[in-house]
């Protein structure tokens, strides 16, 4: 016995060893980590079960039978962080360059399949050449067989995919149906076709950076939800996300105990809000200001800059929150934001993740680009998904709340569950200068001295429809708040939701407008 306890021994010591010693060096040397060593960085000290160590490749062409590295190129199995289970793969590009080959891709649909059965979360680390390019069709197969398997997991499991190499080709589409992409700047990428093919069809000459780098994604694109200078921050930093997040979608996120004893007035907040209505503010200090301390964990938070999305706690529980920027375009909502918006409270709804909208929003941005770019159908994405969510749902008017964005973000009239204002509140078919410009066009000429009668008019509209009382009298506001004690308020709504339950009609599924 014991001979075949050291043969096992021999077996698993080579296994651990991937593609060699050689190869894990000029790993290092391109300053990555090797699969195994970002898994022991990923999940809880020992907590790593390997399964399908030993699986080899069965292909044959171009001399690949004579090359055998055990566990073919992907390391996967069962971990937990912070005491939770998660099934993960992580690509080992000291095999074939962590290409995809048949087997490969049975391993990584054998975890996959574990997580949907046991509802635990998948996390998945790329760093790979693609298929397999000696195993042609074979390894297309495989991918393909990701694919439906990413789209079947959606929404039963959340689904995190971290970029730690290469990725091109159609490879990208497995991140880009998981529910969040992590990325590493300067090391990793991901494109459909990469720079050499970019140049011979459109003639453009660009690098693998900007092609497709970390900073590409997270400020262009918008493909990528969180990047990092490092692999190691990069890690911790999918740990901390799952600290938010349920295991599948019956689940609910961990409640945290909360110390009430921290609670009290902010009185910060009553003097946030400029006097002029024109003047910015940052929203990130609201929030700092309302969530557990002070901790905010922002997805996209380079892209799309005018909306503000991140998971945060409030009075212990995992929070999902949606606010406009007034800081940047405003706070207006535009393509990007919508985009943005709308996949974050679809990803919340889906995983049973209360929702917070702060609003200061002037409506819709106007313009040629916006129009002949679709912002009819992608403002819609963000409508549907918030008229579609059935969680907690609390909205916070800051200040703006103007036009159909009044409607969009969490209104009353679309199941806003509990909606509260400021005094500061400026609620309106439209802001003061165009709605005057328009009610009252013919006094305004007609008059002797028409600035005097547009100053008139503007004072008169104000009075009348900048503030929340009249959305307060029809009970559009559940109450008028001051800033100061928002956070109880919050805390207080969203316990009283904790056991909320709302359907909506049966159907196979609805057609959010894409
Ligand atoms: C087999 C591969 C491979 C692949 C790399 N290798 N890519 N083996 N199939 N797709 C092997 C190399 O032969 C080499 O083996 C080792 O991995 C490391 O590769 P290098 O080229 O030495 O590394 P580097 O210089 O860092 O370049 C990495 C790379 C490059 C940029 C990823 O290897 C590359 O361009 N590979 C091909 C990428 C590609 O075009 N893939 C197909 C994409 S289309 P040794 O033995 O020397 O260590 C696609 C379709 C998916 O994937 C479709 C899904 C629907």
């Amino acid at each position: 016995m014991s001979e075949k306890i050291e043969e096992l021994k021999n077996k698993k010591a080579k296994a651990m060893l991937g593609g060699g010693k050689e190869r894990i060096k000029k790993q290092h040397d391109k300053g990555k980590l090797t699969a195994r060593e970002r898994i022991e960085l990923l999940v809880d000290e020992n907590s790593f079960d390997e399964i399908d160590m030993f699986v080899k490749h069965r292909a044959r062409a171009f001399g690949v039978n004579k090359q055998h590295y055990p566990g073919d190129g992907v390391v996967t199995g069962l971990a937990k962080i912070d005491g939770r289970p998660i099934a993960l793969y992580s690509q080992d590009f000291t095999v074939f360059g962590g290409s995809l080959s048949e087997t490969h891709s049975e391993k990584i649909l054998k975890i996959m399949s574990l997580a949907l059965k046991n509802g635990i979360p998948i996390v998945g680390l790329n760093d790979s050449g693609g298929a397999r390019i000696q195993e042609g069709v074979v390894s297309l197969g495989g991918y393909a067989d990701i694919f439906l398997q990413n789209t079947l997991a959606s929404g039963v499991v959340p689904q995190i995919s971290a970029i730690m190499g290469p990725c091109a080709g159609g490879a990208v589409y497995s991140p880009a149906i998981t529910d969040f992409i992590f990325m590493v700047k300067n090391t990793s990428h991901m494109f459909v076709t990469g720079p050499n093919v970019v140049k011979t069809v459109t003639h453009e000459k660009v690098s693998f950076e900007d092609l497709g780098g970390a900073v590409t994604h997270a400020t262009k694109s918008g493909v990528a939800h969180f990047i990092y200078d490092n692999e190691i921050e990069t890690l911790l930093n999918i740990r901390k996300l799952l600290s938010y997040l349920p295991l599948n979608f019956m689940d609910k996120a961990n409640e945290v105990e909360f110390d009430y004893s921290k609670l009290k007035v902010d009185t910060k907040l009553n003097a946030i809000i400029p006097d002029q209505s024109t003047k910015p503010y940052d929203m990130k200090e609201v929030i700092s200001c309302l969530v557990d301390d002070n901790d905010f964990f922002e997805v996209q938070s380079e892209f799309a800059q005018n909306i503000i999305v991140g998971f945060c706690r409030i009075g212990g529980i995992s929070i999902g929150v949606v606010a406009n920027q007034p800081m940047v375009l405003a706070g207006v909502l535009d393509i990007d934001a919508s985009v943005k918006g709308a996949r974050f409270v679809r990803f919340c709804d889906a995983f049973n993740i209360p929702l917070l909208v702060l609003e200061d929003v002037p409506g819709f941005l106007p313009g040629t680009a916006q129009e002949w770019g679709g912002i009819i159908k992608h403002g819609a994405k963000l409508l549907y998904a918030f008229c579609e969510a059935t969680v907690p749902k609390v909205t916070v008017i800051t200040r703006k709340a103007y036009g159909g964005a009044y409607d969009v973000m969490n209104s009353k009239h679309i199941r806003g569950d509990f909606n509260f204002a400021w005094p500061s509140a400026e609620i309106a078919v439209m802001g003061p200068q165009g709605a005057v410009e328009i009610i009252f066009k013919k006094e305004i000429e007609k008059a002797k001295d028409p600035i005097a009668e547009l100053e008139k008019k503007l004072t008169e509209y104000k009075e009348k429809f900048t503030n929340p009382y009249i959305a307060a009298e029809r009970g559009f506001l559940d109450d008028v708040i001051e800033p100061s004690e928002t956070k109880i308020k919050l805390i207080k709504s969203f316990s009283i939701l904790k056991n909320k339950v709302d359907k909506n009609p049966k159907k196979k599924h609805g057609n959010i407008p894409l």
